[in-house]
């Protein structure tokens, strides 16, 4: 009996050992400041590889994988909220949304008034042509040529560098690939992973791209300024560049392995 009663005491001890080891590793899981565990994400689903939304509404793409997976990580569920791209930076501001992955880049104007994450993925921006133009095969070409550009985008700010350039903008990539179909401008700044990736995937028909890569950018998630999520969000993107989720993840959408990147870019 004094045998049984001490193997009792020993499961109750074991099992309290257990529980507590369970409620220290889930305390760091807790958002900061919050009760909540759950995150308001904006994405625009108009840039595929990175969001894209499927004809039944699932959102699918590369950006949407890795906020899941760093969700998992940190304990929190993600509640995407699809928003146009040139109204990101304002709801950030205004605190709408908790945080923004939609193939942003990181540059030093947007950090005046918002906040990123350490960068998660190397990009560019590339010249896009009609299929049929032999005139523009660089950016010395572009001179004095109808380029459009994506509104607040980093490939607005390199149009203005074009001398003569006749610059158009638009909300978003779409409209820009269309109006270049129309023939209405002959060129377009665009980002050329995204780019690219539609042209394997023909869903880009009739367009090329031209010339190198003339930038050399790095996306981030984007959140407001002293935001509580912001530390969990790149202690999650450390874990999963350091145990292989984020390698899985570049490899799903892009079948090659990541290049490195920076820690921290300004
Ligand atoms: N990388 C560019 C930028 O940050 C364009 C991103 C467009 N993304 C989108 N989901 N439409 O300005």
């Amino acid at each position: 009996m004094k045998l049984v009663k001490l193997k009792w005491c020993q499961i109750i001890v074991s099992l309290s050992c257990v529980l507590l080891t369970i409620a220290c590793n889930n305390s760091h899981t807790t958002i900061p400041n919050s009760g909540t565990k759950y995150l308001k994400v904006a994405t625009d689903p108009t840039f595929i590889p990175f969001e894209i939304q499927r004809a039944n509404g699932k959102l699918e793409g590369f950006d949407i994988d890795l906020m899941n997976a760093i969700a998992d990580s940190s304990g929190f569920t993600v509640q995407f909220q699809s928003l146009p791209f040139d109204g990101m930076i304002s709801a950030l501001q205004a605190k709408k949304i908790d945080a923004a992955i939609s193939g942003m880049t990181i540059t030093p104007k947007r950090l005046k008034t918002i906040s990123f994450s350490r960068p998660y993925l190397k990009a560019g921006l590339a010249i896009a042509v009609r299929e049929d133009n032999s005139d523009i095969q660089d950016l010395n070409s572009l001179q004095g040529k109808r380029i459009a550009v994506q509104i607040g985008t980093p490939g607005a700010d390199f149009a203005k560098t074009i001398p003569n350039a006749k610059i158009s903008t638009f909300n978003s990539g779409p409209e820009f690939f269309q109006d270049l179909l129309n023939g209405n401008v002959d060129a377009v700044f665009c980002d050329a992973f995204a780019t690219l990736y539609a042209l394997k995937i023909n869903s880009l028909p009739k367009i090329k791209v031209v010339g190198n890569i003339l930038t050399e950018e790095y996306y981030g998630i984007a959140t407001p300024q002293d935001s509580p999520y912001l530390n969990l969000i790149n202690k999650s993107l450390s874990t999963l560049f350091a145990n292989g989720t984020y390698t899985k993840i570049y490899r799903k959408w892009f079948n090659t392995l990541p290049p490195q990147l920076p820690e921290q870019l300004y």
